[in-house]
């Protein structure tokens, strides 16, 4: 079974309270959740692997540490783009694959309309970003999409999540560590997080 690892970093919370505010603006929605994504960078990469070259600096030849494997990020678009440039800021040579998904309001199952990933993604630690987990459909269809690809080494990281996502999840693909702030209580009836923070990529685009 996979684990399910839950940041209560200060920082992060402070921020996720002013994501979570109705009164906060597109900007500085847009801000926040780029910042959470940079914060909760260097939890999910705590294990990285890495590996040791040889290099010359001024004074001395030594030995250092470098990254082992390549780093591929993959936004669910549209929301999961928020959180790129955050993630990006202390990853800058992580290449970005996308998967575009939006879910059918009624059924609220994912529907898929565009994917493109690097050719790097075999190989590399794969980060499946979403801010939202609510029924789980999208990130679990994103994440079949990326192992249908090649992706072995596969992480999810999120902002929000509920129980009911979390399960499924975990279900789906056990073999993927669940990187999130907050589980919230749960679903309302029409499959919005509780308390959540609203329509996420609405909130970051301004299309509400
Ligand atoms: C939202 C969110 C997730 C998904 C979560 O996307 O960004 O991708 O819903 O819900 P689920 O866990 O029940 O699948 P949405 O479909 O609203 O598309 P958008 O990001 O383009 O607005
Ligand atoms: N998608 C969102 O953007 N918010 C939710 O609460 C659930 C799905």
């Amino acid at each position: 079974m996979s684990k399910v690892v839950v940041f209560d970093h200060p920082l992060i919370q402070h921020k996720m309270t002013i994501i979570r505010d109705k009164a906060t603006d597109t900007k500085t929605f847009r801000e926040n959740v780029n910042e959470i994504g940079t914060l909760v960078t260097y939890e999910v990469t705590r294990d990285l692997q890495t590996k040791e070259i040889e290099i010359e600096t001024p004074i001395a030849k030594t030995k250092s540490k470098i990254l082992a494997k390549d780093v591929v990020i993959v936004p669910i678009l549209r929301a999961g783009l928020g959180m790129v440039d955050g993630i990006q800021k202390v990853i800058p040579t992580a290449k970005v694959g996308h998967i575009g998904l939006y879910r059918n309001e009624e059924t609220l199952m994912p529907h898929e309309y565009y994917a493109k990933f690097p050719k790097e993604i075999v190989n590399a630690t794969v980060l499946v970003v979403d801010p939202m987990l609510a029924t789980g459909g999208s990130v679990i269809a994103a994440i079949d999409r990326v192992k249908k690809a090649g992706a072995k080494d596969i992480r999810y990281v999120g902002i929000v999540g509920c129980p009911e996502g979390i399960e499924a999840l975990q279900k789906s693909h056990p073999d993927v560590d669940i990187y999130m702030v907050s589980i919230d209580q749960g679903l309302n009836k029409i499959g919005y997080i509780v308390p959540g923070l609203g329509d996420c990529g609405d909130r970051l685009f301004g299309t509400k």
